[in-house]
């Protein structure tokens, strides 16, 4: 709550008044303090277990979330968990910026498959995305040019701590989580390895063969499950999902609540997976009202049921 900090100066009255009025401002302060806790402790029932120094107001839907609470649980944390979400929200994730977009050098391209997606949506503008990892957001990125000539806009996922600065500072119209999508229902700490001269966008093993001399290194980052950010947005329905984290994607669909949200269209690189992977996948997507509609690059692009009709063109 923002305090009143002006002075109003005794401007034609005796100092008796000017104190009687210093009193009737204060009277009103208290009143709006009880009447703000009130609301704090009556307005949902999560809020009554908590107190007032460890309760905060998110502004997602004027609903409380107790920070300490979810803080001394992380690790325990349902997906679907209210107070998750609204931390999350607060937390991991950023809002899309009104400012001019600062691309240094880099050029837009229309990527092979921003290309698909567009023609699959029949040039449909004010779309919704996510990528995951987005890496710096520009070079490369499977969404920019959608966002930047179609008015698209979305989520980008980026968890490498020293990539999420660069993807910060491009100013993409578009929410920016700062976190590893959770191979699990929970929250989680990940210990990710990361190619030192290379720029990948996340993993827990060393799924490849990269034929190149590079050094590794190792940090620990916070894990998210893919639904609780979503959530967080309330997005229930997104166009293109463009899911490129070298090799955990299976790990983090298997959790997912496919009847809660879905993909129009997924784009999934599978690269990085063995023959017995790729197939798991396919099971899981074709189970969950996909189907496969195409191999593109090093990825395969699976449709959700309800927009099969688009794939005639
Ligand atoms: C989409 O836009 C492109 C380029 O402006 C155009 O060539 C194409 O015919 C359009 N497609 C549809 C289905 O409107
Ligand atoms: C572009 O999208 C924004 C929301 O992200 C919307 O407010 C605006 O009206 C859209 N512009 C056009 C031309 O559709
Ligand atoms: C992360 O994994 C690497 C490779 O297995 C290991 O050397 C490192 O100690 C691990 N770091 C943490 C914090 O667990
Ligand atoms: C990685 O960086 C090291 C030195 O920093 C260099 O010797 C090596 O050639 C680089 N590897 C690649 C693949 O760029």
């Amino acid at each position: 709550m923002k305090k009143e900090t002006k002075i109003h100066s005794p401007s034609g009255g005796t100092i008796f008044r000017f104190i009687t009025r210093m009193y009737l401002s204060y009277a009103l302060l208290a009143l709006i303090l009880v009447l703000f806790l009130h609301l704090l402790f009556t307005s949902s029932p999560e809020t009554q277990r908590n107190y007032l120094g460890v309760q905060i107001l998110s502004a997602f839907k004027g609903q409380a979330v107790d920070i300490e609470y979810v803080e001394q649980n992380l690790l325990h944390l349902d997906q679907t968990d209210p107070q998750l979400i609204r931390y999350t929200r607060i937390r991991h994730l950023s809002p899309p910026t009104n400012l001019p977009y600062n691309f240094g050098a880099y050029g837009v391209s229309k990527t092979e498959m921003s290309e698909w997606v567009i023609k699959f949506f029949r040039n449909m503008t004010n779309g919704r995305f996510i990528e995951a990892g987005a890496n710096e957001g520009v070079f490369g990125s499977h969404t920019m040019w959608l966002e930047k000539e179609m008015n698209w806009t979305g989520l980008l996922v980026e968890c490498n701590p020293k990539i999420v600065p660069h993807l910060k500072t491009h100013h993409r119209n578009a929410w920016v989580a700062d976190v590893c999508l959770a191979p699990s229902p929970t929250p989680g700490i990940l210990n990710f390895s990361n190619p030192t001269n290379w720029t990948y966008s996340g993993t827990m093993k060393k799924p490849w063969n990269i034929p190149v001399s590079t050094k590794w290194e190792f940090f620990e980052v916070q894990t998210i499950p893919l639904y609780t950010l979503l959530a967080a947005l309330d997005y229930t329905s997104i166009d293109y999902f463009n899911f490129d984290v070298e090799g955990v994607e299976l790990a983090v669909l298997k959790t997912f609540p496919f009847d809660l949200i879905i993909f129009k269209v997924i784009i999934i690189e599978i690269y990085f997976y063995t023959a017995e992977e790729k197939k798991e996948l396919h099971e899981l997507l074709t189970s969950n009202g996909y189907i496969f509609a195409k191999d593109i690059s090093i990825d395969k692009i699976y449709v959700h049921n309800s927009v099969k009709h688009l794939l005639e063109q």
